[in-house]
């Protein structure tokens, strides 16, 4: 067998997490390392338990890392009205009393990739502010990080938090033009990619939880998003950001299509805030420092998805 894919994976654990941690934690060849989590979908201290729950439901044991608790500089909110307010569709499970391995996210991730350069994948989830400071404090963790997946930003628009904005980069624009110039692998799989190719119908759905008692979990805790995505993204079903881009992560080739571009953040304000900027023309004349995922693989997608729920 090829040689484990070893990942790290930071998220800001609600109820499209927590499906990627499972097709993560249940991938026959990937190991997962760490976790960091990050302030975005729910208050940082709820994303950690969020995740330490996923894990214990997965029967993995993994050092899970509370991170940062605000984005670098700007006054932002929660998605708790699109994901409920523990994150999991409110749904009653059991998401307290569980601890984090350490409050230190940032240094635990540093320490990962200072202690294995070139090995390990990361895989952000979320708010790019973790990453953001440690590469503030070590800037060597560019070239430490083997590949970034980055679930955020939108390759076309629309955005999903303004016309032009998507969540996680809407959230800490900042910390995303860091991580844009800092010279990392970085990898966009961006919010049009979940809507052109995630989205799960309620028939679909149906036959996910059908499968088992984690099928059932993943779709379960999908009940406010659903809501929410028939109100607000119009679609029939519910979408699922982080499991495609952790899907793009797990197996790379499941990508259909995609271009190296120049990607830039904007850092303004109101619509415009962390909107996507891919020079898909290359007019800029800058040097393109992102692979862009445009689109990927359904029906592969979708077994990956069923196959981590039997796993
Ligand atoms: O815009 C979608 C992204 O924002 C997903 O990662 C979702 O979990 C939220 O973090
Ligand atoms: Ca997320």
């Amino acid at each position: 067998m090829a040689t484990k894919r070893r990942l790290w994976i930071d998220t800001d654990t609600a109820s499209d997490d927590a499906v990627a941690i499972v097709m993560a934690l249940k991938h026959p060849n990937t190991e997962v390392v760490g976790m960091s989590v990050v302030i975005g979908n729910v208050p940082v201290e709820m994303g950690v338990q969020n995740a330490l729950y996923t894990a214990e439901l997965c029967g993995v044991r993994v050092p899970v890392h509370a991170g940062a608790a605000a984005p670098l500089v700007r006054p932002f909110a929660t998605a708790q009205h699109v994901h409920g307010a523990d994150g999991m569709g409110s749904i009653g499970l059991p998401l307290t009393g569980r601890v984090a391995t350490s409050n230190d996210a940032v240094h635990a991730l540093i320490e990962a990739f200072r202690s294995e350069p070139g090995e390990l994948e990361l895989v952000a989830l979320g708010p790019l502010t973790n990453l953001a400071l440690a590469l503030r404090i070590e800037p060597r963790l560019a070239q430490w990080v083997k590949r970034c997946v980055v679930m955020g930003g939108t390759g076309v628009l629309p955005g999903n938090i303004t016309p032009l904005s998507e969540f996680n980069w809407w959230v800490d624009p900042e910390a995303v033009h860091i991580v844009l110039e800092s010279g990392m692998n970085v990898e966009m799989v961006g919010w049009d990619v979940s809507v052109a190719d995630a989205v799960i119908e309620d028939p679909l759905a149906a036959e996910i939880r059908a499968l088992s008692p984690l099928g059932a979990f993943c779709v379960d805790i999908q009940k406010v998003l659903r809501i929410f995505c028939e109100e607000s993204s119009k679609l029939k079903g519910f979408d699922w950001p982080d499991p495609i881009a952790m899907a793009v992560a797990l197996e790379p080739d499941i990508a259909s299509r995609e271009a190296h571009r120049r990607v830039e953040v904007s850092l303004g304000q109101g619509h415009e805030r962390g909107q996507t900027i891919v020079d898909h023309l290359g007019n800029t004349k800058r040097t393109p420092n992102c692979r862009v995922v445009y689109r990927v693989d359904r029906e592969r997608f979708i077994g990956m998805v069923k196959a981590a729920c039997i796993a």
